[in-house]
């Protein structure tokens, strides 16, 4: 998969996430200089920012392997019993959207994160045992959108907790330089400006872009990605200069022309949009409230007057009369 040939492998390949990037380096160089396992670390933020990349890195620079899954594909107490009980000393065991693990599965999660211990039982009824089996020490890394969705027996569990932010337009920009490099296509400063600004904040949208821009600029232009090839690919794609695509724009606009522009609570934008509320919550809302545009209120989501004009909308006005 192409992707994966994006992605950095080591930590000072991967641009931005400054933070993160000092936290997690001082922890796995503490770890390594004590031959230990690191300790257990939860990422949270939008998708695209780069979870599954860092985990990646991290067993990279731990010199561990890493086994990658995801909270949906647990299903039964049995599944995970299996992947523990395969890692060895050190591993990594990366579980996605770990916010989606059932209770029955956290159960047996918690004695092995903490005791590096499965407590497997044995029979039914009066007759049943149950035996303790010992697993390697091992590093979980879970990766969520909202770390509020945690229980937080589970979040307690986690050692280092590092919160991804959305990446700065200089910071894309050079992520796109990066792939095209990657990718063997040309393209000046001001169209991977123009890529990165369009990106709503996120690697994963800007490599995507890349590559459409690509496609356009080699069928009708001539190959190389200028500003004015970027600019008007983008344009043809209906990514707006915010980066805002038809569906950010469709959300917007259910929210003033059904709902006034709100307050309007989330599951009722979700049945007007027909979005499942938890795409509105973790991928189309987090950067529209990044720009400003909408705003969460006790009694629901609002619009703001920046979205309207952004829009070209007249600016709701209040029962005064008053913008
Ligand atoms: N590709 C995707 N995310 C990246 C990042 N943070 N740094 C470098 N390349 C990337």
């Amino acid at each position: 998969e192409l992707e994966a040939g994006l992605r950095p492998r080591k930590l000072n390949e991967y641009i931005g996430q400054q933070k993160a990037k000092e936290t997690i380096s001082l922890f796995v160089e503490a770890a390594r200089q004590r031959g230990e396992a690191l300790d257990h670390v939860l990422l949270f933020g939008p998708p695209g920012l780069g979870k599954t990349t860092l985990s990646n890195i991290i067993a990279n620079e731990m010199g561990v392997s890493i086994r990658t899954t995801s909270g949906p594909a647990i299903e039964r107490q049995g599944d995970l019993a299996a992947i523990l009980t395969n890692l060895a000393q050190g591993d990594v065991l990366f579980i996605d959207e770990i916010h989606r693990l059932s209770r029955a599965v956290e159960e047996i999660l918690y004695p092995a994160m903490e005791d590096f211990a499965l407590d497997i039982v044995l029979g039914k009824g009066p007759g049943a045992r149950s035996i303790r089996l010992d697993l390697p020490k091992f590093t979980l890394i879970g990766a969520t959108t909202r770390a509020g969705m945690l229980a937080s027996p589970l979040r307690d569990r986690f050692g280092i907790i590092s919160r991804l932010e959305f990446y700065t337009v200089e910071e894309l920009t050079v992520i796109v330089q990066r792939a095209a490099r990657i990718l063997n296509v040309a393209i000046d400063q001001a169209g991977a400006e123009e890529i990165a600004r369009r990106s709503r904040g996120t690697p994963r949208v800007a490599n995507r872009l890349l590559k459409r821009v690509r496609d356009y600029a080699q069928v009708k232009a001539q190959g190389d990605i200028t500003w004015e090839a970027a600019a008007q690919a983008l344009e043809f794609f209906e990514v707006d200069p915010l980066g805002l695509d038809q569906t950010d724009r469709h959300l917007l606009r259910t929210m003033i022309e059904k709902f006034n522009g709100g307050p309007v609570g989330l599951d009722t934008i979700a049945a007007a949009t027909s979005e499942e509320a938890d795409t509105v919550e973790d991928v189309l809302e987090p950067y529209l409230m990044q720009l400003g545009f909408i705003t969460r209120t006790p009694r629901g989501r609002m619009v703001t007057p920046q979205a309207y004009k952004h829009l070209g909308l007249p600016v709701k006005k209040d029962e005064n009369g008053k913008v």
